[in-house]
């Protein structure tokens, strides 16, 4: 247990005070504007204070990747306040501050997005059951930039990194999934020209770092390892995409996974534990963050022997805010949420884990 209360230093040099880091989540609870609540505020400070690091819900980059009501926005410098909010707040409690910058894609809500135009690799489905169009060329290049100029947004507001959002099935998963993307040009095909979208968000995010913050910033990428449909994302495309992560310019790899414990359904290897075969590939270029389903100081034992390097805490942290503090001190946590403390979890995302039960323990 206590290897991971020490602390963990990034290639750059960047140290944060442990191993733990809050997972984002989103909270569908910014204001009207899509700028952030003093709910989601004081819910950031209370969390801050135990993990190393806190990375937010994911914000989005343009008006048509917005895939949440109450989605916090960083579209525009007019959001540069709004994101040094919750900067401070979570500098407040002594964590490091990292921003998660995404595009929803054909996940994106259809009334939330303008013309209720929903774009994708190609045209396909969208979360409604609708339809979204296929992104042109120079929309793509949009797209890029916006990340670019988003990350800049998150120095400016001073966060201390971005985490760039390619999992979870939004829109950079969008193109690496043959399932999604179709496309005959550079963007689509083979699995490495699926990666080109993802590559060049990865590039534009690094030209904003070396023109407006030092070495220190920290830039992250998420992905999912997995898709189920039949033409959809493998572990042995995942295994590629991993293998060319790992040279990339990034400070880590953060996994997206429900529980730790899951294992590789589609893959040509052994079909073990999917944070294993895989931290075996990034064979330590590059830290790698594993995730899911941590709720007890024994879970998080268990998910340390996969050979992460870091743990992300997500639903936990909903349960017990200060579970971090808790455990370092040798104190009881509990992990089924107790309704009847206040937790200081905004009322909107409340009521989406009281719609959705069974999504985290305890919660009636
Ligand atoms: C309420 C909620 C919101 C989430 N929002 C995001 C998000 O904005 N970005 C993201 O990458 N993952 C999101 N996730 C997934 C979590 O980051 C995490 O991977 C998942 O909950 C599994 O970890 P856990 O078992 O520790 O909660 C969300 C999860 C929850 C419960």
């Amino acid at each position: 247990m206590t290897t991971f209360l020490t602390p963990f230093t990034f290639h750059n040099g960047v140290t944060i005070r442990n191993r733990y880091l809050m997972a984002p989540m989103t909270t569908y609870s910014a204001n009207a504007d899509d700028t952030v609540s003093d709910a989601e505020i004081t819910y950031y400070r209370e969390r801050s204070f135990g993990v190393g690091a806190v990375i937010t819900a994911c914000a989005y980059v343009l008006p048509n990747g917005k895939g949440f009501p109450g989605q916090i926005s960083a579209h525009s410098d007019e959001y540069i306040l709004s994101l040094k909010r919750i900067a401070d707040a979570i500098h407040d409690g002594g964590a490091k501050a990292i921003l998660q910058i995404y595009h929803g894609g054909r996940q994106a809500v259809r009334d939330l997005v303008p013309n209720g135009d929903i774009v994708s690799a190609s045209e396909t489905v969208a979360a409604d059951g609708g339809m979204a169009r296929a992104l042109t060329v120079e929309e793509i290049e949009e797209i890029v930039v916006a990340f670019g100029e988003t990350t800049r947004r998150a120095i400016e507001a001073g966060f201390d990194g971005v985490e760039i959002h390619g999992a979870n099935t939004y829109l950079l998963q969008q193109f690496f999934s043959g399932f999604t993307n179709k496309r005959i040009d550079r963007y689509g095909g083979s699995v490495e020209k699926r990666m080109t979208f993802l590559l060049e968000i990865i590039e534009s995010v690094n030209r904003a770092k070396a023109q407006y913050a030092n070495d220190q910033f920290i830039i992250g990428y998420r992905f999912s390892p997995e898709e189920p449909e039949e033409d959809g994302i493998t572990l042995d495309e995942t295994v590629q995409l991993v293998n060319r992560l790992a040279d990339e310019k990034l400070d880590y790899l953060h996994i997206s996974l429900g529980d730790f414990r899951s294992k590789a359904h589609r893959y040509s290897g052994e079909k073990e534990n999917r944070i294993k075969i895989l931290k075996l590939i990034i064979d330590g270029r590059i830290p790698f963050i594993g995730v899911g389903s941590i709720y007890s100081p024994e879970d998080a034992k268990e998910a340390m022997e996969t050979g992460v390097d870091l743990l992300a805490l997500g639903r936990e942290l909903l349960i017990e805010a200060h579970w971090v503090e808790k455990v370092a001190a040798g104190e009881p946590v509990i992990t089924e949420m107790d309704m009847s403390r206040d937790n200081n979890i905004p009322e909107p995302l409340m009521n989406m884990m009281k719609r959705n039960v069974g999504w985290v323990p305890g919660v009636k």
